[in-house]
């Protein structure tokens, strides 16, 4: 059979193809490609479409094919299925009828359906595809498994693979994976080490079919081709906000066991629209071709986005999804799923080129209308004052334009007042002629439009570059990870929040805009469809903040996020008196990571912060450079002092590097920072200082047996710390006592047995430190969320 087939081929190669992918093609051989799930939902309705137009394509080139649909049902009963599915494949329009069937016929030869349940199905595998290899004298290219099963199957699957599949030394082996790649952080981090047991990074190619979409693999070359217009334009003085959306109609119904566990926010905010924003906001490679520089690219971007916190995210559900998933489900009328249909997400760069542009990514189920689109607004600073339609007078705005939509086909739009983009590939050519269509506020006239010459499915392009091994359309480990890392801490903070309802489609009205304020968002009308009886155990109160008393002194207690709030907003009162009052503001503050969101919310919310007359001291400081991460300067200036105009003079690191060594007595840091406060703050009195508490009751860097007494009436010491790094620079209680006004921040459930503890023990600074803490003039306040005091 195979001869047959092979000099079909080479007559057919005479007759045509595009001759994509020309760097495979020198590589010639025979290549093996196994879909496993290949009756499933998706191998039927992308996938086999997608391998046959890679074998229609390839037929010219120098590689033979077959073709396997895995499935775990037996041969006899899968086979017919699969021949179905074949049938069902079709050719693009340049392709003729007669040569069409040829090619069909030749592809229905090559494929075959095998029972892929058990170590040894995969055995016989290996051993069908070396026979055949063998027999036919062919020299072998690869094999491409395209794994097309539920997440949970991939560790045992690729196990099999790996132990018996791999190919002949010399040729590759790639697995293809679909998402989901895992729930959060965590398990993503746990397959992808499972899976790294069985395959090598470069062996898998982790599938986002958006990076398959032609609109979007051409942001990159769309943004070096139109250098020279975009460089002096694309940054945080020319852009107003960027909207990242994926508007569906669909509901979810017959997903509902995939889909209630993962919510819109994992199933496209994580992926889709987050790699979209990659691509728009990465500084541009060199090379475009070099995947390497594509991810270390992203990747910085990453590192840049601030996170998101949840007043920068809205969350709502579809009115009819609850009854569907006690259908689906098998559920009683009580139960509740707080699970998103709806997601509208503010994002912000911490760059200098993008800082302070709102970044939106929205996507949601039963909206108005199908459409995927990333759009760049520009500010316009003209003032129009009579003719209002002049092209200076309107938006400026590119938008990428996925499909569907009122436009109905993939294409850049660059509004006409911004600059005609050139555009250097053949594949793409403008679009003159348009119907009458307004796109996001503009009338398709008012756009210069560019498509592709030949709409290709986002499936079918990504087939073909998997045989071309062009890792930059897939989805890294260290990209997969970097974006869970971003999308983890907002989906904890949404667990419990409950979505909007919306009733769907065009009846949603306004009920669904978005309210852009500052740095955060919030639906734009008040109306909130709740039903109350889904409101569940939740106290409306559990969310305010409580007083009372804890160890005689006065104590705050909330849940972590508006605990945090509160403590913000006391310290921004105790600034403005201590402003009114001495024209200066003195805070000390800890390291540590309990204040991390104190500072993120000082530092994105308090925008009328006296941070001008505010001087800023260091409660502590551990002995390294302070260019390294441990160093608690180095954390304050990231998360705090470089997000706020503070004048450089008012910043008071603790001096722990002198010499050119690290916390050297004879140096005389300690003693020096001491200098510094009786000389600037009045009295050696800071107005506030905020303090955090260790496991083991420590509290700055004063530690059980730290032998406190010693240090009498100095205000700043050298200490040791049981765990690393062990030298410490700290204030002392006597510098910590004189303040007039102390916070002690506890948070995290992990705390909550040493907050039991200390509501039992008696004052012995040397054994809990902590204990110490009791300003002689001033007040003590203790800040506890619910975790550490409940538990
Ligand atoms: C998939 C999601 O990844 O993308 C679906 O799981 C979503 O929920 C789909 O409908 C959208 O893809 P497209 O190509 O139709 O925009």
């Amino acid at each position: 059979m195979f001869v047959t087939v092979l000099l079909l081929l080479v007559t057919l190669c005479a007759q045509g193809g595009n001759g994509e992918e020309r760097d495979e093609a020198q590589r010639p051989g025979h290549v093996s490609v196994v879909i496993v799930g290949g009756t499933g939902d998706l191998a039927k309705k992308y996938l086999w479409q997608g391998f046959f137009e890679l074998y229609v394509n390839q037929v010219k080139g120098a590689h033979t094919f077959s073709f396997y649909g895995g499935g775990l049902t037996p041969t006899d009963k899968g086979t017919p299925v699969l021949f179905e599915i074949l049938k069902a494949v079709s050719c693009s329009k340049d392709v003729s009828k007669e040569r069409c069937a040829v090619l069909k016929d030749q592809f229905l030869r090559l494929s075959q359906y095998r029972q892929l349940k058990t170590l040894e199905d995969y055995q016989n595998l290996a051993k069908n595809i070396e026979q055949e290899l063998q027999q036919e004298g062919m020299t072998e290219a690869g094999r491409l498994f395209y794994l097309s099963v539920p997440a949970f199957a991939y560790a045992d699957i690729a196990d099999n693979i790996n132990s018996s599949c791999r190919p002949t030394s010399g040729a590759w082996l790639r697995v293809v994976l679909e998402k989901p790649f895992g729930h959060d952080f965590r398990s993503a981090q746990v397959l992808a080490s499972q899976l790294g047991n069985s395959l090598k990074d470069e062996e898998m190619y982790r599938i986002d079919h958006y990076l398959g979409k032609q609109v979007v693999s051409k942001i990159l070359p769309f943004r070096e081709e139109n250098k020279k217009f975009l460089d002096p334009i694309w940054n945080k003085h020319h852009i107003e906000r960027v909207e990242i959306l994926l508007k569906e109609t669909l509901d979810v119904k017959g997903r509902i066991p995939f889909y209630d566990q993962y919510g819109v926010v994992r199933d496209v905010l994580q992926n889709h629209l987050t790699e979209v924003m990659t691509l728009l906001t990465m500084r541009l490679p060199l090379n475009l071709s070099s995947s390497e520089e594509i991810l270390q690219n992203k990747l910085q971007i990453f590192s840049s986005l601030l996170p998101v916190g949840k007043n920068q995210a809205v969350v709502g559900q579809y009115q009819t999804y609850q009854t569907e998933v006690q259908q689906e489900l098998n559920k009683t009328k009580d139960h509740v799923s707080l699970t998103p249909t709806f997601a509208a997400v503010l994002a912000y760069i911490d760059d200098a080129q993008y800082e302070d542009v709102p970044i939106l990514l929205i996507s949601g189920k039963m909206l108005d209308e199908r459409v995927g689109y990333a759009r760049i607004l520009f500010k316009n600073d003209i003032f129009c004052l009579q003719n209002h339609n002049s092209v200076h007078c309107k938006p400026k705005q590119i938008v990428f334009h996925f499909g569907h939509g009122r436009l109905q086909y993939p294409a850049i739009l660059v509004s006409k007042n911004l600059f005609k983009p050139v555009s250097k590939d053949s594949e793409w050519k403008e679009v003159t002629e348009h119907g009458d269509v307004d796109i996001l506020g503009l009338p398709i006239s008012d756009y210069y439009v560019q498509t592709p010459t030949k709409q290709r499915e986002a499936y079918s392009e990504l087939i073909s570059h998997i045989l071309a091994g062009r890792k930059n359309s897939f989805i890294s480990t260290e990209n997969l990870l970097a974006s869970w890392g971003l999308w983890t801490p907002l989906l904890s903070s949404l667990a419990s929040s409950f979505p909007r309802i919306y009733p769907g489609g065009a009846d949603n009205g306004n009920l669904l805009d978005i309210h852009v304020k500052g740095r955060e968002i919030s639906y734009n009308s008040e109306v909130v469809i709740i039903n109350n009886d889904q409101m569940g155990g939740t106290s409306a109160n559990g969310f305010q903040v409580m007083q009372g008393k804890f160890r005689s002194a006065e104590m705050m207690s909330a849940w972590s996020e508006e605990l945090v709030n509160r403590l913000a907003a006391d310290i921004q009162e105790a600034a403005e008196a201590a402003v009114h009052k001495d024209g200066v503001f003195h805070l000390a503050l800890s390291g540590g990571s309990s204040p991390l969101a104190l500072y993120y919310r000082l530092a994105l919310h308090h925008f009328s912060f006296p941070w001008r007359k505010t001087h800023v001291w260091m409660v502590d400081e551990r002995c390294v450079p302070m260019t390294e991460l441990e160093s608690n300067f180095h954390s304050l200036h990231d998360h705090l002092l470089q997000h706020v105009r503070i004048p450089y003079y008012n910043i008071h690191p603790m001096p722990v590097q002198l010499n050119q060594r690290l916390c050297v007595e004879e140096d005389g840091g300690a003693l020096m920072y001491e200098k510094d406060v009786s000389k600037l703050v009045n009295g050696s009195s800071f107005h506030f200082v905020l303090l955090g508490v260790g496991y083991d009751s420590h509290t700055a860097s004063l530690f059980p047996g730290n032998k406190v007494d010693e240090h009498g009436e100095s205000l700043v010491a050298l200490t040791e710390s049981p765990i690393k790094p062990h030298q410490r620079m700290t204030l002392t209680f006597s510098a910590i006592n004189r303040a007039h006004k102390v916070a002690l921040l506890v948070m995290g459930k992990g705390k909550h047995e040493l907050i039991t503890q200390l509501s039992r023990v008696k004052d012995n600074p040397d054994k809990w430190p902590v204990t110490g803490v009791k300003p002689t003039n001033g007040k003590l306040v203790w800040y506890i969320d619910y975790d550490a005091l409940i538990g």
